[in-house]
Order: structure tokens, then C-alpha cells, then sequence
């Protein structure tokens, strides 16, 4: 980050809205807002933009399955974000929905600039397409000819007309601009990861998709309806049309970005496709893009199905919101993976915030009670501690260097540096035994040196934990503003007198983990009543299962399989679904054909030989014959079962 404009925009990724907030997303999100927070403090003028990605067919699938509508789902999810963000007192200024109308039209002034600059052109697509990752790959990257190498999932087979962007025209452009800009990727270890995949050569990318319609329309000029955009296409220009590009424009003079904070995962579209969509609208670059690691629990990756994600509301009331903000920023070097346990966050709490931070804090309430009825002055501090003063604004001059590179735990370790010298000072200089000398001066010059270093901290501190840092800033007798900011870190001044107010202790030390959630409780060993239930399903768990009445529209045999048919099936939804079943033997495609079958609605997608499978049916097999399960009467297709 650099403060060279005097402005400062910072951008988080832009979350999908398959899936709730977890602490991957709160990561990033504390990440930007301490970026956003710590701008303003300097003086800038900040602009700080968050908001969620709604279109593509991951989304229109995540909205099918639970039987919603895609806008319907996608209100639902954005507001479940831009809520926790809310409660979490993240300060951004603009949350974007690319399923805003600004937006839209943003993206189709962007897709029209491109083709009119000849950097857009028609072709047909064949390749292998994640959807949860929505990316595009080849035979060559795919692991086993059939999973994608990002996530490991299957990869499905498209095979459709599509509008390609010019990618490779790009490609020494982007490898000039990594050399060019020493800092334009963090860390610098992922930025070589970047040059080395742009120098294996890049195809160009297909921007367009006709096999679903949950994305925005080409632009009229273009005139072609059954294209979309590209979900990251879309996406990624959410960073300029939040500032009205293609709209009213009216924030235009925040680009270019100072800070896009990424995940490692999401880099390669950041570091890549991005800046070349940008040069091909002629647009200047973003000044920096940081790329965080992910996050493990207990060692182990999180994932739904193993019950181990990491709600960050539970941590945050658990453990108190700027505790866990602080754990996140300093256990992890930025662009690091890093682990979650309950043991480590109470360790950082019960060490580096109550014994560092909070005794410092009560220790000069107490002090400056007992030598002063609570009011100190910094009159007598240089004449006695200007080594330390010195030794202190030493490491402040340093501190600027790790927000600008992005090293959050460095920051905060520096920071930490001051919080031991000031604890060291009480050790050393003994203002007690000065009072009991009778060196009233020499004890409160102590207490006022204490006092000043942890009002530096604080203010410096204050976009980690903003919370917290007003109310010791409150105790110490000044508020937290660009203008003490100044007067303390920039003009090295000292406070002139500090009216302390008691507090209760900020941070009591917390003996056991506060949290039992049912997640953890599924990673501990069974006990005996569970093993006693084994197999057993509670009505709440059947109910998981949604199980509906499906006609049978069409039926197919797959070629060269023994077992396969392949059918499509009315569900009484928008569209039929395909489902591949293993009913060859036992049915011809004509018996099935107009008849009602029962269906796993809610079974995840899969591919089945190459072919998507969006359900189950229902059948009692023995050894020697299968039967399907079916309704006694015809019933409307999509009618529950249960
Ligand atoms: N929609 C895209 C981003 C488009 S930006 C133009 C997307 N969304 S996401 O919701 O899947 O992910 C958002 C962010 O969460 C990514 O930066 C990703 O790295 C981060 N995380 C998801 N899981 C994570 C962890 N377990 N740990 C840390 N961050 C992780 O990608």
C-alpha cells in the first residue's frame, strides 16, 4: 500500500453466495478493513469495497437445489454476508451485488470496449469446465483426464459456441509489468508463482457461456441473447464498477486500487486475467495484489462434510470480535496457511493481549492512582527517558514498511516491542522505590512514559482492534483520530496530561475453550450412548434427505455401458434434470417413459461417465431383479415425499 495519492482504495473478493460465511471470508474481510481502517487514520481519503458474486452456474445450481429461484437465493445469502459484516463493524463503503443494475451495465461497456478494440472475437469452445471453481481447463491440466486440478473435482465436458478475450496478446505485457513493479503481487514467493505460469504460455480465454442463463446479457450492440458473461469476467470488473464505471463514473478517481486482498486460490485471475482485461480497456493497473493463505482447523482442511468450518460468529462472541481479529492478523505470516485451534487463540489472548497489553494498561491506572489521583503529566519525560522515547520512535519509523509490504504479524510484533519496553521500564526504573525515595518526579516521569508509549501503541493499534484500542484510549484520557495520529506518530509528540479513568480489565484470562460446538464435538471420540445409536437417524436427519415424486420425460441408453440409462426427469421444476441410473438391465428406455419414479432431490451433482447426474432413484434391489420404487396414483411431478 502506498500513500502517495493521498487516497487509498482497498477491495475484498467479491464472495459467492453458494455458501454461508466462514472464517476464509472473515479473513480477508478483517485483512482489508485494518488496510481500510489504518488508511484513514493517515490521513487518506479511503474507500473500502466488499460485496458478493452472484451469477454463474454454480450459483443457479446452488439456488435449483433448494428449489429457489437464483435472485430469490442470492438476496438471501448477500444479506447473510453484508450482515455478519455489519455485526463484525467492518468498515466498508460500498458493498457491491453483481446482480446490481450499475454493475451490469458496467460489465457491458467493458465486454463493447473490448470487441470494439478487436480484443474480443467468436469461436467454438471445447475443454473441460469446473464448476465449483468456475474455470476452464484443458486435457493437459485435468488430473486423471477427468478432475480438476484446483479443488479435485470432476470436470464436465463443454462443448459450445463462445466469445474469446485475447489473453495471449497479453502475455509479455503482464511479464513486463511484474518486472516493472516490484510490489504489484504479494507476497513475492506467490508472485513468482505467477511469472512461471505466464511464461508456459497463455490461451486465450472464453468469456461467454450458452449452456445457462444466470449472468449478464452480451450488450445490445452485440446483439447474440444466448450468450452470458463469463462468471469471472463478470466478477472481477466489480472493482471498477463500484466506482461507476459504465455508470455515473463518480468515483472513478479512486482507481486504481491500491490493495485487492485475495486468497491464494483466487490469485491467478487476479494477478492475471485482471490486469489484462484492464490493458485491453486501457485502464492503469491495480498498485498492489495480496495474496493470503488459507486457513486449517487443527490441522486438517475445513469443510462441510467433515463439520470442521470455523463459524466466525461463534468465535468472535465466544472470545470477543477484536481478540479473534488480532489472533487472525498475528499467528499467520500473511500469504502463509495457518491453523485455527482454540488453543492457540487463548494463548494469544492469556499472553500477548492480558499479560502484555491489559497489565500494562492496569498498571498504570493503578500507579497514576495511587502517585497522582490519576493525573499525570509528560513534563518531566524527555529529561529522564528520552532513550526510550528514541529507542520507540525507532521502531515506529519502521512500522509504515509492513502495512505498505502487507506483513500484518510483523506489524504487530514490532508493535509489541514497545509494549515490552514500556513493561521493562516499570521493572527497571521502579517507580515505587522512587516514591518511597521520595523522587516524586523521577515516579511519575515513569508513569508518564508508560503511559505515552501505550498511547502510541493504541493509536497504532487501533485499526487491528478498533474496539478495544477506543476504550483504552478512553482510560488514557484521549480519543483515536487522524489528528492525535499526527501529533503522536508523525510529529513524535507526547500527550501533555493524561486524566486516567479506571477500566475493568480488558482482557481476563480465560482458563478453558469456550467453545463445544457440535463440530467439535464430532471430532472428539464417540461415546458410549452414540455408539448405542449407532444407525439410528433422528426425524430432523431423515427430513435432510428430500425425496420427491419425478416424472420420467425422456430415456436414453449410454452407449457402450451395460448398466447406464440416461434420463430426463420433470421435478416440477423450471427445467427437467438429467439423472444417469443403473436400471439398464432390469428396464428398456420405452417402459420408463411416462411413468412416475421416486427421487433424491438434494443429492449433490456428479458425474456419472462423463455425464452431469442431478439425482437418484429410488429401487429395491436383491440378487436377482431390481424394481423401482413408484406411487400407487399419478401425483403432480415435484410432490414431496415423506
Ligand atoms: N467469487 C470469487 C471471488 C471473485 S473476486 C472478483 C470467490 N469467492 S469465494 O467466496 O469462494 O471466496 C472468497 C475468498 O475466501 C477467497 O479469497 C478465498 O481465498 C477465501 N477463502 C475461502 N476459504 C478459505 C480458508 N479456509 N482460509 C482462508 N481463506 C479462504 O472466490
Amino acid at each position: 500500500m502506498s500513500n502517495d495519492c493521498k487516497k487509498a482504495y482497498i477491495t475484498t473478493p467479491i464472495y459467492y453466495v453458494n455458501d454461508v460465511p466462514h472464517i476464509g471470508h472473515a479473513y480477508t474481510t478483517i485483512i482489508a478493513d485494518t488496510l481500510a481502517r489504518y488508511s484513514r487514520l493517515i490521513g487518506l481519503k479511503t474507500l473500502f469495497l466488499t460485496g458478493t458474486d452472484e451469477h454463474g452456474q454454480k450459483i443457479q445450481e446452488a439456488a435449483k437445489q433448494r428449489g429457489k429461484k437464483p435472485q430469490e437465493y442470492a438476496d438471501e445469502i448477500s444479506g447473510k454476508f453484508r450482515s455478519l459484516w455489519d455485526e463484525f463493524d467492518i468498515s466498508y463503503d460500498v458493498f457491491i451485488r453483481t446482480t446490481d443494475e450499475k454493475h451490469k451495465l458496467g460489465v457491458q461497456k467493458a465486454f463493447e470496449t473490448m470487441y470494439k478494440k478487436g480484443d474480443i472475437y467468436k469461436d467454438d469452445y471445447e475443454g473441460f469446465y469446473c464448476v465449483s471453481c468456475e474455470t476452464f481447463f484443458t486435457k493437459t491440466q485435468l488430473v486423471d483426464n477427468e478432475f480438476c486440478p484446483d479443488c479435485g473435482k470432476p470436470t464436465s465436458i463443454v462443448k459450445e459456441e463462445s466469445y474469446f478475450f485475447k489473453l495471449s496478446k497479453y502475455e509479455q505485457k503482464l511479464l513486463e509489468w511484474y518486472d516493472d513493479k516490484d510490489k504489484c503481487v504479494l507476497p513475492k514467493a506467490k508472485k513468482n508463482e505467477v511469472i512461471n505460469f505466464v511464461k508456459q504460455g497463455l490461451n486465450d480465454l472464453s468469456i461467454t457461456r450458452t449452456s445457462f442463463d444466470w449472468g449478464v446479457k452480451l450488450p445490445k450492440s452485440i446483439n447474440d441473447p444466448k450468450h452470458v458473461m463469463y462468471v469471472w469476467l463478470d466478477a472481477l470488473l466489480n472493482y471498477i464498477t463500484a466506482l461507476g464505471y459504465g455508470s455515473d463514473e463518480k468515483d472513478m478517481d479512486f482507481w486504481p486500487s491500491t490493495v485487492h486482498l485475495v486468497g491464494k486460490d483466487i490469485l491467478r485471475f487476479h494477478a492475471i486475467y485482471w490486469p489484462a482485461f484492464l490493458m485491453s480497456l486501457d485502464l492503469a493497473l491495480p498498485k498492489h495484489i495480496g495474496a493470503h493463505g488459507w486457513w486449517t482447523r487443527n490441522g486438517e482442511k475445513m469443510s462441510k462434510s467433515k463439520g470442521n468450518v470455523v463459524n466466525p460468529k461463534e468465535v468472535a462472541n465466544a472470545y470477543g470480535l477484536d481478540n479473534f481479529r488480532y489472533f487472525l492478523l498475528r499467528e499467520v505470516p500473511f500469504g502463509q496457511d495457518g491453523d485455527f485451534s482454540q488453543k492457540a487463540l487463548i494463548d494469544r489472548i492469556n499472553s500477548d493481549l492480558s499479560n502484555d497489553l491489559g497489565n500494562l494498561l492496569n498498571r498504570i491506572i493503578g500507579m497514576s492512582g495511587k502517585y497522582a489521583d490519576y493525573t499525570i503529566d509528560s513534563k518531566d519525560v524527555l529529561k529522564f527517558h528520552e532513550k526510550e522515547i528514541k529507542i520507540a520512535e525507532k521502531t515506529i519509523e519502521t512500522l509504515s514498511g509492513y502495512i505498505y509490504d502487507l506483513q500484518l504479524n510483523r506489524y504487530l510484533e514490532e508493535l509489541w516491542k514497545i509494549l515490552t519496553l514500556a513493561n521493562q521500564s516499570i521493572a527497571i526504573y521502579e517507580p515505587w522505590m522512587k516514591m518511597k525515595e521520595e523522587k516524586t518526579d523521577e515516579a511519575l516521569a515513569i508513569v508518564a512514559l508508560v503511559a505515552n508509549l501505550l498511547a502510541k501503541v493504541t493509536l497504532l493499534l487501533s485499526p487491528v482492534m478498533p474496539n478495544t484500542c477506543a476504550k483504552i484510549a478512553d482510560s488514557l484520557g484521549f480519543i483515536i483520530n487522524p489528528q492525535n495520529y499526527d501529533k503522536l506518530i508523525i510529529q513524535k509528540g507526547l500527550l501533555n496530561t493524561f486524566m486516567i479513568k479506571k477500566t475493568p480489565p480488558l482482557f481476563p484470562k480465560i482458563e478453558k475453550e469456550l467453545l463445544t460446538t457440535p463440530s467439535e464435538n464430532s471430532l472428539k471420540p464417540e461415546s458410549k450412548d452414540k455408539k448405542k445409536d449407532e444407525g439410528v437417524v433422528t426425524i430432523e436427519q431423515f427430513f435432510q434427505t428430500k425425496l420427491k415424486l419425478a416424472t420420467i420425460l425422456e430415456a436414453e441408453e449410454i452407449p457402450k455401458s451395460d448398466r447406464l440409462l440416461k434420463l430426463k426427469v420433470d421435478l416440477g421444476e423450471e427445467k427437467p434434470r438429467q439423472i444417469i441410473a443403473g436400471i439398464k438391465e432390469y428396464y428398456t428406455p420405452k417402459d420408463l417413459v411416462n411413468t412416475q419414479v421416486c427421487v433424491v432431490s438434494n443429492l449433490k451433482p456428479a458425474k456419472i461417465m462423463g455425464y452431469l447426474s442431478e439425482g437418484m432413484l429410488l429401487a429395491a434391489k436383491d440378487k436377482e431383479s431390481l424394481t423401482l420404487i413408484r406411487p400407487e396414483f399419478h401425483k403432480k411431478s415435484g410432490t414431496p415425499i415423506g
